[in-house]
């Protein structure tokens, strides 16, 4: 299978990397920075000269530019077979003016895609193929077109507040002595072990489970809450969505 991406950017990269197989072609194209070259020589690909290019030879196109260039792109690929956009804010009917021709899918990453462990919120066409990829990429969700936004504020920026969180975790152990890889290794560690029990239990259930009355985790618990932690997490969804909506 050939798969085109159309930007070679942050996103493109991450699920380019989650994709990458030596039974697959990944072809890229940018609109002049070389990190399409870049991407090719580090996944063995290959930077192709247009979209046009791009779109006459691929079996499924990641569209995969901001969604200011989406207008642009568009023009250059009306030769595609199915386009998978990644555009945040960008809707499904917006896509299928720009794509009158073609199958569209639209989904919104993360990017934990380039591990396999992404979320990736999905609707439009039924385009076995495309679909298909997207599966190996994560935790596939069908979402109505109308709630990726929403979706976005919590599932595609919050890899950022979780980086935040770790890397302040780690930090605050780090100014206690701890060496800083070391405090570093130890709360990925935990982050990745809470994600899992997360999974079967409810976050309720998980604090009440580390935090004995008169503890050491009720006295960090509290602490957040003095803070305002539970209310700054919510002001940053906010912001995130209130950028998104313009
Ligand atoms: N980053 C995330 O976590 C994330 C998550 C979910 C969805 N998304 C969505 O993914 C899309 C890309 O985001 P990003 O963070 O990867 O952006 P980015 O790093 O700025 O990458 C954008 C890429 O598009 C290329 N480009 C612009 N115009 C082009 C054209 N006409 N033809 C071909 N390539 C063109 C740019 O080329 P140059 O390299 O030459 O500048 C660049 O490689 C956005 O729509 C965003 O909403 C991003």
């Amino acid at each position: 299978m050939v798969i085109g991406f159309c930007g070679s950017g942050s996103m493109a990269a991450a699920m380019a990397r989650g994709l990458a197989d030596p039974s697959r072609s990944l072809l890229f194209t940018d609109s002049g920075s070389g990190r399409a070259a870049q991407l090719a020589t580090e996944l063995g690909g290959e930077a192709v000269a247009s979209n046009g290019e791009l779109a006459e030879r691929a079996d499924v196109v990641v569209l995969a530019v901001k969604p200011a260039r989406l207008e642009e792109a568009a023009a250059d690929l009306t030769a595609a077979s199915v386009i998978v956009s990644l555009l945040g804010a960008t809707s499904l009917e917006r896509l299928e003016a720009a794509f009158p021709d073609t199958d569209v899918v639209r989904v919104m990453p993360n990017v934990g895609v380039e591990v396999g462990k992404g979320v990736l919120c999905v609707t439009g066409s039924a385009h076995a193929g495309a679909r298909a990829l997207l599966q190996e990429l994560g935790h596939v969700v069908e979402l109505p077109d109308d709630q990726f936004d929403a979706a976005t504020a919590v599932m595609g920026c919050a890899p950022a507040y979780v980086a935040l969180a770790v890397e302040a975790i780690a930090d605050a152990g780090a100014a206690d002595g701890l060496d800083a890889d070391l405090a570093r290794e130890l709360v990925v560690e935990t982050t990745a072990g809470t994600a899992e029990l997360l999974k079967s239990h409810s976050p309720a259930v998980v604090r009440k489970a580390v935090a004995s009355p008169g503890g050491s985790t009720e006295a960090g618990l509290e602490a957040l809450d003095r803070e305002g932690a539970r209310e700054a997490f919510e002001a940053a969804v906010r912001a995130s969505l209130e950028r998104m909506r313009g």
